[in-house]
This record gives structure tokens, sequence and C-alpha cells, in this order.
């Protein structure tokens, strides 16, 4: 019996280096699904153009990430991993989308808006508008049947659909409707309390050493009314406890009772924490010394992966110009 699995794309820009917020947000899905589905993830390093034209790190940025997707268990064998900018039918396909939509809906989008306001810009490149339009050529090219994202990109999903609908009803029916599948996670929060975020820089990265997670971790805002060991504090507001929570689950009711107790204090809660979290990375840490003393495996699969999604792009871009009459 030969059931064809479902399949799911998923990616992400490539700003470097990947942190915890990463694995517990998207990588931990990710490699839960792998095997059941088939599953493709894309480097989209042409998207990260959309808020940043300046490309001299992208290289390496997308090395890291690689490199971060391996550690945390994606399997080379089983889930190609790709550049967006390598498979020229991301691109030919973007453009066959963009007639397929309204400027007025693309400026309608929600996540776009935010974006607007959050990074305050006062200029969007004609590129940015097209951001989910691109996005939808990513998911489609691969027929993409599931897309695990975050709650952020469900609009971008619903831009997919429609795009999928316009095109199978215009000309023929070539590509599913994609569903997006709400990564679930008790989201993380950075170390000083706030959003988990690069640009804060109050994160613990997957690839930061033993010795540079304790420091971190040392750094860790708690409870502000337990200033010291004997103070009651308060474990559901402190994020210290969220992060036990994560990684150290079992301990969970005696943390919280010696926290409110006083009887622990914050010093040794959090070095207990590190630990636990130095443990958790443990398998991650050993598959990135092997990727990180073996570069030429990581091109490799790099080249691989490209090669193997650029002939299902080949063959969905032959359907579409047959659908339309290009042949
Ligand atoms: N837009 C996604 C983000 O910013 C990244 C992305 C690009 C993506 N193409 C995708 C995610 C296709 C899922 C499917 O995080």
């Amino acid at each position: 019996m030969n059931i064809k699995k479902k399949i799911i794309l998923s990616g992400m820009r490539p700003t470097g280096k990947l942190h915890l917020g990463h694995l517990t947000g998207a990588l931990e899905s990710w490699v839960a699904m792998q095997g059941e589905y088939q599953n493709y993830h894309l480097i989209a390093d042409y998207h990260a153009l959309t808020t940043n034209p300046d490309t001299s790190g992208i290289y390496e940025n997308s090395i890291d990430m690689l490199i971060d997707w391996l550690s945390a268990g994606l399997d080379p064998e089983k889930s190609p991993m790709f550049r967006q900018s390598k498979i020229k039918e991301h691109s030919e396909l973007h453009l066959i989308f963009s007639m397929l939509i309204t400027a007025a809906r693309l400026e309608r989008n929600p996540t776009l808006k935010e974006q607007i306001r959050d990074l305050n810009m006062d200029n969007v490149v004609y590129g940015h508008l097209g951001y989910p339009v691109l996005q939808a050529a990513d998911i489609l090219l691969y027929k993409g049947d599931v897309v695990p994202v975050g709650e952020d990109q469900l609009p971008h999903i619903e831009i997919t659909r429609e795009i999928a609908r316009r095109f199978n009803t215009q000309y023929a029916s070539v590509f599913p409707e994609p569903e997006g599948k709400i990564t679930k996670f008790a989201r993380l929060s950075g170390l000083d309390g706030k959003r988990m975020s690069k640009s804060i820089g109050n994160t613990i990265l997957l690839s930061d050493s033993p010795e540079v997670i304790t420091k971190k971790l040392r750094t860790a805002v708690t409870d502000p009314q337990k200033l010291r060991k004997g103070d009651p504090g308060h474990p559901d507001i402190c994020l210290v406890f969220d992060y036990h929570n994560k990684f150290n689950h079992s301990e969970i009711p005696e943390i919280r009772e010696n926290c409110k107790s006083g009887k622990l204090g914050c010093v040794d809660c959090k070095m207990n924490c590190a630990k636990k979290i130095i443990d958790a990375l443990a398998p991650n840490r050993e598959k990135r010394d092997y990727y990180e003393s073996h570069m030429d495996k990581v091109k490799d699969i790099l080249a691989d992966g490209e090669k193997h999604a650029g002939t299902i792009a080949e063959q969905t871009m032959a359907e579409v110009h047959e659908a339309m009459k290009l042949g």
C-alpha cells in the first residue's frame, strides 16, 4: 500500500543564529512531523530583502540557520532544505501569482501593517507588499498541504489559499488549498521578560556554550518582589519558572512550593534551570559539533536539498504553464 504522504512546507528568513524560541516555536514541531509527512524547508533569503537590502552576511546567516536546523533534528534524507534564491521557479510563480491578487487585498494584510508599525517604516518597497505572494509561491510550488507557522503568518496562508483558488478556477486545478497549522508551544520570554528577540539581545541561542547559557541565566529577571533567599516568590509571574516548565517539567511542583515558601533562592533556582537547558540541548550540541567540523557535508546537504527541490519546482511549473496554455 502506497499512501501519498501529506506535504508540509515551512521556512524562515535567514536572520542568523536561532534561539530557544525558534526551537520551541517551530523546529520541534517540524521535527515531530518529519516522517509522517513529507517535509520541505526553505531558507527564505529573498524574503529577507523585503526589510533589509544588505546582503553582505546572507550566505553565512543561511549556513548558520541550516546548521541550527540540522542540530535540532531535521534529517536531510527526509526533509530537503534549500535556499529560495537558488530555485528560480519561486520567482516565476511569484510573478504569475501577482496577477491573481489585487493590490488592495495586499494592503489590508494585518501582518504587513504590524511590521510597518513595529519597524517604524515610512516607506514600503513594492516587494514587501508582495511578501505573501512570494510566500504563496513557496508553498504551492511544492503543493504544500500543511504549513506549520506562528500565528502572525496566518494572514499569509489565507492569501495563499485565495491565490490557489483563483488559479484553479481561472486555469486548471493544479494546487491544493493549504492549511496553516499553528505551532503550539508555551511562549518563552526573553531573559528580560520581553518577547525573545534577536534584535533585543535577550535570547539564549541554540549554539550558546554551557558556560554562556549559565552566564545568561544568571542575568535573567525574576519576581521583583523576591529580593533575597527567604522572601516568598511568585513563580507564575517568573520567566525562569516558565523555562523550568519547559525544560525541567518533573521538578515543577517542588520548585513552585519552595519558591513560594522562600526556601529556594533565585540564584540556586537559575543555576538548576541553566543545567536543565544545557542537558536538553546536549543532543543538539553533539550534532552541531559534527556539522561544524564537517562544513563540506553541510554544503552537500544544501546542494542535495536544492537539487531535490528544483526537480519538484520544475514539474509544478510545467503543469502551471500547461494549465495557462503557455506551453
Ligand atoms: N514568512 C515567514 C516568516 O517570516 C517565512 C516564510 C517564507 C515561510 N516562506 C514561507 C513560512 C513559506 C512558511 C511557508 O517567518
